[in-house]
């Protein structure tokens, strides 16, 4: 809570000590809080975005990946105002961030809402690459259960998806004040996994595949009381997030008992654990495939250990890590990772990322407010 100007103050000292500078942030906090003053509102300069956002990273609870917060590439987007360039730098930002395979972290970072007007650009997908959902009249799903609503808005704006499991969505985008608009990535862009398995030779003819890049883009980035609410940003992946949540859940692609059916286990008892060895094959799959393809992933026990390699450093550096337990132990092997056996404080700093309601959710919400505005009379 508090002020913007608490905000701003707060976030400018806290910068100016961790990039070391020599002089006094002093003069920089007069600056902003005039600007404040005059216009309600503040613009980080690039050195500031840069950091702020590195620091949000670092302050992800819920991230296991944090150890290279500080090799964060910062594209600053801030100055785009029509679709077209922002579907422009949505694109560069996939193709930088991909890099042939050699995956870097990247974040895009658009312009901030304002609070005078209450607009705000956002991006209405999860994120920038994803499979459709489609309800079966059967009350089945073709796709990604997880896409289901976004993918039926997409159709109401017009988009037409192919009815497959691995259809990739459109992006859709909305400046202040305006409709929203939509657009297909360029096939060539996106960069696909095909999975196979080093053993099991039946695996590589389902026809499984997955993303390379998870571009998280429906959260806001705040830094230092300025709300940026459309920027998108990337790591890589950890392989069980893949093969232990995306493929594997029940309401996801529930791909475990077509997988145990091929390995001829005994699904009818559960403690034939037969879960556990057809997503120990999936798991092995996606960090094979994505080897062998040249994608950067991490396994969960690399990223465990880098995550305890990223508490001693910040530590060496005066900062206590703080993080979401529940969401750091990978969901698989848990306690065979270093990270089930520790605790941190799920205490959450400034800067960070947020969650914010669905864009299509806040739009329906705003026409709401409008049609019964309490000074109205009818
Ligand atoms: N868990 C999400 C997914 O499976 C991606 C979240 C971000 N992950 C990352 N490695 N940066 O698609």
């Amino acid at each position: 809570m508090g002020s913007l100007e608490q905000k701003a103050v707060e976030f400018l000292k806290t910068t100016w000590a961790e990039l070391g500078k020599t002089a006094s942030p002093d003069d920089r906090i007069a600056a902003v809080l005039e600007e404040i003053h005059e216009t309600g509102t503040y613009t980080h300069t690039f050195e500031e975005l840069e950091h702020g956002a590195k620091m949000a990273w670092r302050n992800s609870n819920r991230c296991i990946g944090r150890l290279f917060w500080r090799s964060l590439k910062v594209q600053d987007s801030r100055h785009v105002q029509d679709e077209k360039s922002m579907f422009e730098a949505l694109q560069s930002h996939i193709t930088y961030a991909t890099n042939d395979g050699k995956i870097r972290p990247t974040i895009t970072v658009f312009s901030p809402k304002n609070n005078h007007t209450n607009s705000e650009t956002r991006i209405w997908n999860h994120q920038l690459i994803r499979y459709a959902g489609y309800r079966n009249s059967d009350g089945s799903v073709t796709g990604d259960p997880a896409s289901l609503a976004f993918t039926e808005e997409c159709h109401q704006l017009g988009w037409q998806g192919n009815g497959g499991p691995f259809d990739l969505l459109p992006v859709v985008v909305q400046l202040p004040g305006r409709e929203p608009a939509w657009q297909e990535l360029p096939k060539d862009i996106v960069a696909e996994v095909p999975l196979s398995h080093p053993q099991f030779d039946w695996f590589g003819e389902m026809g499984w595949k997955w993303y390379a890049l998870p571009v998280i883009s429906d959260m806001k980035l705040e830094i230092g009381g300025i709300e940026y609410t459309a920027a998108p940003f990337n790591g890589w992946y950890m392989g069980t997030e893949i093969g232990a949540r995306n493929l594997a859940d029940t309401d996801r692609y529930n791909l475990l008992p077509v997988i145990a059916e091929k390995m001829q286990l005994d699904t009818s008892a559960a403690h034939s654990l037969w879960k556990d060895r057809a997503l120990v094959e999936l798991n092995t799959a996606v960090l094979f495939s994505f080897e062998k393809h040249g994608f950067k992933i991490v396994d969960h026990h690399s990223a465990s250990e880098q995550f305890m390699a990223f508490e001693m450093s910040e530590n060496r550096n005066g900062r206590d890590v703080t993080g979401d337990w529940n969401w750091l132990v990978p969901p698989m092997s848990g306690a065979a990772t270093e990270v089930f056996h520790r605790e941190w404080k799920d205490e959450k700093l400034s800067p960070n990322f947020e969650y914010q309601a669905a864009a299509w959710e806040q739009k329906a919400a705003g026409i709401k407010k409008l049609s019964k505005c309490p000074f109205s009379k009818s």
